[in-house]
């Protein structure tokens, strides 16, 4: 039999008792965390969401209640009554804020047991993600898991707070709505009463953001669900939150030193920690260039060097025959990689061909020689320029590719970050921003048709417009990305708010006239009633958070997210439904695509 609460009020939180509290008559509730038997004394960790405070059951002072004690187990919820006391000399925990007392129980209530757990409820654990996600409910127990939910509360409710001080409204949009393209696919909801008829889950607010601002709002906000139907990693998740913002009649300048702002009060406020500002700015061509990325880690160097020209006047087969098929050599000078052992080197060759490379060409420079494979290939002269060119010290390792332009860039940008972790380089607890700018307006697909760089509602530079019709792939837009150590935080844009333009850039990216007006028909009317000029900018709160932690994927600071494989290992959704809910929404199954 299981006992009630009834009649017991909780005075205190298990975190919160010290020796200000000795003498007191408490009321703790909560988890047992562990229970250990010494002879006639037994001992709980009673756990709550504040920490753990210890309680003695000692067979004088808690009489019945120290007998039920003997059932406890670990993770029975429980209510007790008893004295806060001191911890005699020699037992005092220093690890714990309640470590200098203890509670004398005089009563035990269970108010629930508990099976036995599929894991310990401790942070010292490996434990598989599926296990963890199938359980979420006693992997959030965990006190590491906590930390990271409260510090995501603390880190909205900042945000809230900052944004409503400067004016902004918080106005929800709605979630059933059409298609706003973000590069990803829909998620598409039937209609019951519209048969054949269907609803997108928004990628983002974007186009009611924007309606907003015709609106008259001025400063809108929203903390809100996305929803992207793509290829998930680390950093993407089907559903992703989003802190959205737009303003109207601002600049670029306007935006940076907004979320400048925020940004700074937030690190402040919730981590206290101090961050230096204008973040620096860096144009979208000279990331590529040194780093590889549009979102580069900047805690370090280790910049791309172009190693061309020089390569072309060697016999080095793999550099000529590459350049003369148009691609180009360029190199890394991985800082303190001479220590990398050949394995060491074996797995970057492996990850720079897992990434799309052919390989990679090393040379280590220690007591001012080189060693190296490759040395044979190179004269004297040749090998000292390459030193000097990649300004290569003792210690160093000079890693090169050869290859198409593209292939180049992103695989040394892999690279780089690969480096950067095994050098040790990418400091826990420094956080960089920067701002990538000057991003080009247009893409061409893999198909050869231009495409949205962002998305269709972001303005050119005025200078560039008339390069639309002629050279659209060098017109540069008015956007921006925030970047923190290597993840792309945020992505905002001024934004086309007169209808001529508006329709001439979907025109280029092949949108036809029937197509805008049924897909965008309703929004380019409401450019024609007097659209102020706007912009604005989201930022991921999921990476957000996981960047103030350092931790590598989203998962770790939302609740219930799912897998690689848009599952949810909790809920078992998606999961398949009855046929009256299907025919009610019209709707039949093709069998051959369905395991069931
Ligand atoms: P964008 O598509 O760049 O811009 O998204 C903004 C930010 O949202 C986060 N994000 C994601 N996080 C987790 N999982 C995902 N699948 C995911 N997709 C995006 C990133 C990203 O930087 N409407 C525009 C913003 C604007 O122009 O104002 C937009 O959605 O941190
Ligand atoms: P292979 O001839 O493919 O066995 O490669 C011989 C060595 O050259 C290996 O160490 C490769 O990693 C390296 N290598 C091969 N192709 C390239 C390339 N395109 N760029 C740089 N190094 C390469």
């Amino acid at each position: 039999m299981l006992d009630t609460a009834s009649g017991l009020k909780r005075t205190h939180n298990c975190g919160e008792l010290n020796k200000k509290h000795l003498g007191k008559q408490v009321v703790l509730m909560g988890w047992v965390n562990v229970r250990r038997d010494h002879g006639g004394l037994i001992f709980l960790d009673l756990r709550d969401r504040t920490g753990i405070t210890q309680v003695v059951f000692n067979p004088q002072i808690s009489r019945g209640s120290h007998q039920k004690a003997e059932e406890i187990r670990n993770e029975y919820v429980i209510a007790i009554r008893g004295k806060v006391a001191e911890r005699p000399p020699g037992t005092v925990n220093q690890n714990l804020s309640t470590g200098q007392i203890e509670v004398l129980a005089e009563e035990l209530r269970i108010l629930n047991q508990a099976k036995d757990l599929p894991f310990e409820i401790s942070d010292k654990l490996e434990l598989g993600e599926e296990l963890r996600l199938r359980y979420r409910y006693l992997d959030l127990r965990r006190p590491e898991m906590r930390e990271k939910l409260i510090l995501r509360h603390r880190t909205a409710k900042t945000v809230r707070d900052f944004l409503d001080k400067e004016g902004f409204l918080e106005i929800e949009t709605p979630f059933l709505t059409k298609s706003t393209p973000e590069g990803a696919r829909d998620y598409l909801i039937p209609s019951r009463v519209n048969p054949g008829k269907f609803y997108a889950l928004p990628q983002s607010p974007q186009l009611f953001k924007q309606l907003l601002m015709v609106a008259g709002m001025e400063k809108y906000f929203q903390i809100v669900k996305c929803f992207r139907d793509e290829d998930l990693r680390a950093d993407r998740q089907p559903e992703h939150t989003q802190i959205d913002m737009e303003m109207s009649f601002v600049e670029p300048e306007d935006i940076f030193n907004l979320v400048e702002n925020l940004i700074v009060h937030l690190f402040k406020s919730v981590l206290d920690v101090a961050l230096k500002i204008p973040f620096p700015h860096l144009s979208y061509e000279e990331s590529l260039k040194t780093y590889g990325t549009d979102k580069p880690d900047t805690r370090f160097g280790l910049g791309i060097v172009d190693i061309s020209d020089l390569a072309g006047k060697t016999n080095f087969k793999i550099f000529t025959s590459a350049l003369q098929k148009g691609g180009k050599v360029q190199g890394i000078n991985a800082k303190g990689g001479g220590k990398l052992s050949k394995k060491d080197i074996k797995d970057l060759e492996d990850l720079v061909i897992s990434q799309g490379a052919k390989g990679v060409a090393w040379f280590k420079v220690a007591e001012g020689s080189i060693e190296s494979p490759f040395k044979k290939f190179f004269k004297g002269e040749e090998l000292k320029e390459l030193v000097s060119r990649m300004e290569a010290k003792d210690e160093d390792l000079l890693l090169f590719i050869a290859d198409k332009d593209d292939v180049v860039t992103e695989v040394l940008g892999e690279l780089r970050l690969e480096l950067g972790r095994k050098l040790g380089l990418a400091e826990k607890g420094r956080y960089q921003f920067l701002w990538i700018v000057g991003f080009p307006l247009l893409q061409l697909d893999d198909e050869g048709r231009w495409d949205a760089a962002h998305h269709p509602f972001c303005m050119p530079y005025e200078e560039d417009i008339p390069s639309l019709e002629k050279e659209p792939g060098r017109v540069r837009a008015k956007t921006y990305d925030l970047v923190l150590n290597g993840k792309e935080l945020g992505t905002g844009s001024i934004r086309i708010h007169f209808r001529e333009l508006q329709e001439k850039i979907f025109k280029i990216l092949g949108i036809g006239e029937q197509e805008m007006n049924s897909k965008f028909g309703f929004f380019l009317q409401a450019l024609e009633y007097g659209a102020p000029p706007h912009g604005g900018i989201a930022i991921g709160l999921d990476r957000l958070v996981a960047g103030m932690g350092g931790w590598e994927s989203i998962r770790e600071v939302i609740a219930f997210p799912k897998t690689q494989k848009a599952i949810c290992p909790l809920t078992e959704s998606p999961s398949p439904v009855n046929s009256k809910q299907l025919k009610e929404l019209h709707i039949t199954i093709d069998k051959t695509a369905a395991p069931w």
